[in-house]
């Protein structure tokens, strides 16, 4: 664990809840891990972890540091009433069971979506990647266009609406209930919003348990149909568990894909000679997508609560106290890995990056979203000359989010072969 930290006095006011830290958080999480690796952030009360050797060993320790935080669940806002009135009459029943849970129930869960991941189901589902990403570009606008709206919104929404059996039709239904789940987690949401985001929500849990309820009696090569037939502990999973588990899978590969595609061809797009080099040497492909998972961290921290009173680097935490645990801090630690701020395709530990987290919690869907990033990336330069920005910077709009990280719009124009 980290040596005690004598200047974090220094820097009273540096908070991650500022937006303008957060719009290019890379100098913040350099004088965090040199100067305040364990740092009570004034503006959000969290202890902010920076170095990848104590966010391994954070998160490696289930017992101390738990994932169930109940930041969400405790949260009180002038609409919480009638949202419970809502769920509560539409019979919506949100359980904890991975990203929220710990062990032991945890477990039984992570071993029924473990199973239902299967490696021959991952080959099926890698090679649709393929098929959905030739669609879309053939479905490219002649001229600029932005990269988010006609490509790196679609792969992922597609690939994960397909495994949850919406069919194609409900594409911008799917894209609205998506977007309203994730849109409720954020404490600055309005009470209004906050209430239709939750009938929208209500919408999908209603389709989802109908769509199980059919595969229970005919069930196909899906994702969903897997979960569906699947048991719990020797027991069918109760509806709430059912719909709990599948919600996660949406939130989980939805937005977090789309960045990292998007953050992808933002360095392509600016990166000409690194263009050829993947074009002339595909097999390339795969360090690249690490690089960018690693650069870019599309989820930038994540949240664990002590169970008890701990020190950690000299700095004394209470039980309770939430930990935020930077993932993407730790994927710059020079310790970790060398000319950090750097795309380095012959790194040894590529692959050991903390984008996916670490340890029981390990994201369910790496390997789907690897695939989505080396699939894509490689039909993409297969298929053009040069892929450039246009407009330079000014056609790039980032994403100022506490968690989330890529861009939300990248103009860009691609020379087809
Ligand atoms: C680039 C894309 C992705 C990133 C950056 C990402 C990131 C993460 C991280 C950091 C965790 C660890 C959570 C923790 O330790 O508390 C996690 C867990 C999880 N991820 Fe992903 N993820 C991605 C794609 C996906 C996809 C495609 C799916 C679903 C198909 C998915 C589903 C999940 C689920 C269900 C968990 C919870 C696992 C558990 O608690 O046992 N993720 N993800």
């Amino acid at each position: 664990m980290s040596k005690p930290s004598t200047a974090v006095g220094q820097r009273p006011h540096l908070t991650l809840a500022d937006p303008e830290v957060l719009s290019c958080p890379w100098p913040a999480y350099k004088i965090l891990r040199e100067e305040a690796p364990i740092y009570r952030d004034p503006g959000t009360g969290m202890y902010v972890v920076t170095r990848f050797a104590d966010i391994r060993a954070i998160a490696g320790d289930t017992k101390t540091f738990i994932n169930n935080t109940q930041q969400l669940q405790g949260r009180q806002t002038p609409a919480t009433p009638t949202i419970e009135r809502m769920m509560k009459e539409a019979d919506v029943e949100e359980v904890n069971t991975l990203v929220t849970n710990d062990p032991p129930s945890h477990r039984s869960y992570r071993t029924l979506v473990d199973k239902a991941f299967s490696p021959k189901r991952v080959a099926a589902i890698e090679d649709r990647i393929l098929e959905i990403a030739h669609e879309l570009i053939d479905g490219f606008p002649d001229g600029p266009f932005d990269f988010v709206q006609h490509f790196a919104i679609w792969l992922p929404m597609r690939m994960i609406a397909e495994q949850l059996g919406v069919p194609p039709e409900m594409g911008a239904t799917f894209k609205a209930w998506s977007d309203a789940t994730i849109e409720a987690t954020d404490p600055r949401i309005s009470p209004e919003r906050h209430i239709e985001c939750t009938r929208l929500k209500i919408e999908m849990n209603q389709f989802l348990a109908a769509r199980g309820a059919e595969l229970r009696i005919a069930p196909d090569e899906t994702l969903i149909s897997a979960i569906a037939n699947a048991s719990v502990d020797g027991r069918p999973l109760t509806k709430g568990e059912f719909c709990s588990l599948l919600v996660q899978l949406l939130v989980g590969g939805n937005e977090t894909s789309t960045n990292a595609l998007a953050s992808g061809l933002y360095h392509l797009a600016t990166k000409p000679d690194l263009q050829a080099e993947l074009r002339a040497e595909p097999e390339k492909l795969k360090a690249f997508s690490e690089e960018v998972l690693r650069l870019e961290s599309p989820l930038q921290g994540l949240f664990r609560r002590a169970t008890a009173p701990v020190t950690l680097g000299g700095v004394d935490l209470p039980e309770g106290a939430i930990l935020n645990l930077r993932w993407a801090a730790g994927n710059r630690d020079p310790e970790a890995f060398p000319d950090p701020d750097e795309i380095v395709l012959d790194r040894t530990n590529a692959t050991q990056h903390l984008t996916f987290g670490f340890g029981i919690h390990y994201c369910i869907g790496n390997q789907l979203a690897r695939a989505e990033l080396r699939r894509s990336f490689g039909a993409l330069l297969a298929r053009s000359r040069n892929i450039r920005l246009v407009g330079g910077e000014a056609g790039v709009t980032r994403l100022v989010h506490f968690m989330a990280h890529g861009p939300t719009a990248l103009e860009i124009e691609l020379e087809a072969v």
